[in-house]
């Protein structure tokens, strides 16, 4: 944690001095995507297998008519589920849930959003379907054909298929193979001359964040799958600590899709959620009901405030600076010299008997920061040992244009 608080502090004080990143992720092609972390919609978190192809108009006509576009969301996403069978040429073809993949792409781009797919490098995909073993230069030119703009690449059974059963013993040569299969599709999307995102799913082994900018990966799963319960998306949140390097511009550590409004998340959950991926610089890919939609939820979804944070063009992941007892407090540098602090309560609510009192000396601030309250909408002041009361996994997050 001290490692942590000294850099923050450093980093604050210096202001030309910043925590080192990745050098910058080649584009698929010539046009630079996800220079920001990618903003939209996945199928996978609520539908999973039930996504259809009017699921997906349902849910692009909502993302318009919700303003959830005009806050930033872009990427319709479908995930798993929508493959049928290759005919003879070993073209894949959409199963019956999906009559005209071009017809579909055409009326997402009419609406101005973008639309995204699934495969993985295995024989199968993890519900089963069809995955792009021995047809990645096949499925990607087809992807661009279809005028697709996103693809989620899952390992799936690609660990049993092709590393186990090649080098069942040689754990090193395991990962050898996984990373070329990861570099194999990067290369066919490449090739096919369309930006397309590469979004590589294979829950952060083999320390990923390394390797995957380098073979054009955009956003690369950090962790294992995220469930809609808190102690799910708390472990996700812990497991991003030390990260914060090798996100930027072009390249983003991705703690899972949202599950804001899914489950049973109370609203304080779903906004301390919320809050943190835009802390992280995650991709913000809602992953809920969108036409049976909570007016409290589609408010969360779409607080500008806080998607201005997750979208702040300096793209630098926030650092856990310190906890006390069962509070975090989160920082990250904004462009402009601004700078976003996040108090997280994850614990239960007993301030009344364990009231926490803010460092902001930690934070490397010095007296008292006049900031905005991003949930309240308010100018408020953050001062020296301030008590805060924040009832169970709830946040108070304060932008602060002018730090001291
Ligand atoms: C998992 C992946 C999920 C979802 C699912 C589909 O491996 O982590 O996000 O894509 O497969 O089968």
């Amino acid at each position: 944690m001290r490692a942590f608080a000294s850099m923050f502090v450093t980093a604050l004080a210096f202001t030309t001095l910043s925590i080192p990143t990745t050098t910058q992720a080649a584009p698929q092609s010539g046009q630079a995507v996800a220079q920001t972390p990618p903003m939209g919609w996945n199928s996978w978190n609520y539908f999973a297998g039930k996504v259809d192809d009017k699921g997906v108009r349902a849910a692009a006509d909502q993302i318009v008519s919700t303003g959830m576009k005009d806050a930033g969301y872009i990427y319709v996403n479908i995930d798993d589920t929508w493959q049928g069978k290759r005919d003879d040429s070993g073209l894949l073809h959409p199963n019956d849930k999906f009559p005209d993949m071009k017809a579909l792409a055409d009326y997402i781009h009419s609406k101005g959003l973008k639309l995204g797919i699934y495969s993985g490098p295995g024989p199968k995909t993890c519900a089963g379907f069809e995955g792009s073993l021995g047809h990645e230069e096949q499925d990607a030119k087809m992807y661009a054909d279809w005028g697709i703009d996103y693809l989620k690449y899952d390992l799936c059974s690609f660990r049993e298929a092709v590393m186990q059963q090649k080098s069942p013993d040689d754990k090193a040569a395991q990962m050898r193979l996984m990373i070329a299969a990861y570099d194999k599709m990067g290369k066919a999307l490449k090739a096919t001359g369309r930006p397309i995102v590469y979004s590589l799913c294979q829950y952060g082994w083999d320390a990923v964040w390394e390797w995957a900018p380098a073979l054009g990966g955009n956003l690369w799963r950090t962790t294992g799958d995220i469930q809609p319960r808190w102690m799910s998306i708390y472990a996700i949140l812990s497991q991003q600590e030390g990260l914060e390097k090798y996100a930027g511009p072009g390249h983003w550590n991705d703690p899972d899709m949202l599950e804001v409004g899914n489950g049973k998340l109370s609203l304080a959950e779903n906004r301390a959620h919320f809050s943190m991926w835009a802390m992280l610089a995650a991709p913000l890919l809602a992953g809920n009901d969108l036409p049976n939609m909570k007016p409290e939820i589609n408010a969360v979804l779409t607080n500008k405030d806080v998607i201005a944070i997750d979208q702040d063009k300096l793209g630098k992941q926030a650092s856990r600076v310190y906890s006390d007892g069962e509070v975090d407090v989160w920082a990250r540098h904004l462009a402009g010299g601004a700078v976003a602090v996040a108090v997280l309560n994850a614990g239960s609510d007993r301030n009344s008997t364990h009231p926490f009192h803010l460092d902001l000396g930690k934070l490397g601030l010095h007296g008292p920061q006049k900031g905005k309250d991003l949930w309240t909408g308010k100018e408020t002041q953050l001062t020296e040992d301030m008590p805060l009361e924040l009832a169970s996994h709830d946040i108070l997050l304060v932008r602060i244009d002018a730090p001291k």
